[in-house]
């Protein structure tokens, strides 16, 4: 049996880590915040909460029957490609010096999450990482029809890929290669 005083001990050393990691650290502004530092633990919370954030909240619902991934590309193309750019097609410049960074959402990570999650995300958007909630200004309908076209962005016939490059030519940064894009 251990000691009173030693569990007194304990859950007044994890009350001081608690306090120093919520509170003073901030309060002394320990953690670099600028786009431009290195990723850091705040990117790093971040993510991992995130992870599990959306495994508790996001909804469990699948993509309906009746969706129209055309209308879902023609919404990328005003709202989306800016950020997160296409295949073949680059982002806005100012999208390469976001932390966390956009990231492609043609990769193993997002083929991985389920169709709640998506409509999750592109719905009711990441908090501190400028990923905008768009189910304020859109319906329902509006969110499957993007998860529907991002589901296809790694299948895209060549007039979608022609689109999406002539759409990001028009941001006026050339060819120019994109800082570590995605994860
Ligand atoms: C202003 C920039 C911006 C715009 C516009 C934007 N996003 Fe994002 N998005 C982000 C950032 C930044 C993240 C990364 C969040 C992270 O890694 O924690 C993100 C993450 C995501 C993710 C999760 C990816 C992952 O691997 O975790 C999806 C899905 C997504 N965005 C879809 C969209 C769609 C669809 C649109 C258009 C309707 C859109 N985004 C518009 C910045 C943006």
């Amino acid at each position: 049996m251990k000691s009173a005083p030693f569990w007194t001990g304990t859950a007044g050393g994890v009350i001081l880590a608690a306090l120093t990691g919520f509170v003073i650290l901030p309060l002394l502004g320990v953690f670099d915040t600028t786009a431009t530092g290195k990723p850091n633990i705040l990117d790093w919370w971040g993510h991992v909460n995130l992870e599990n954030s959306l495994r508790w909240r996001a909804q469990d619902r699948n993509i309906p029957a009746a969706v129209d991934p055309d209308q879902g590309f023609e919404h990328y193309l005003s709202m989306c490609l800016h950020c997160h750019g296409g295949p073949e097609a680059s982002r806005q410049e100012w999208a390469n010096y976001m932390l966390p960074s956009p990231p492609k959402l043609w990769n193993e990570e997002i083929l991985h999450m389920s169709d709640g999650e998506l409509f999750s995300i592109i719905s009711q958007g990441i908090r501190m990482t400028g990923m905008p909630a768009f189910g304020p200004t859109h319906t329902d309908e509006d969110i499957w029809n993007m998860v529907a076209f991002v589901r296809r962005l790694d299948q895209l016939t060549d007039q979608q890929k022609e689109q999406l490059h002539e759409a990001s030519s028009r941001f006026g940064h050339g060819e120019k290669e994109d800082r570590e894009h995605g994860h």
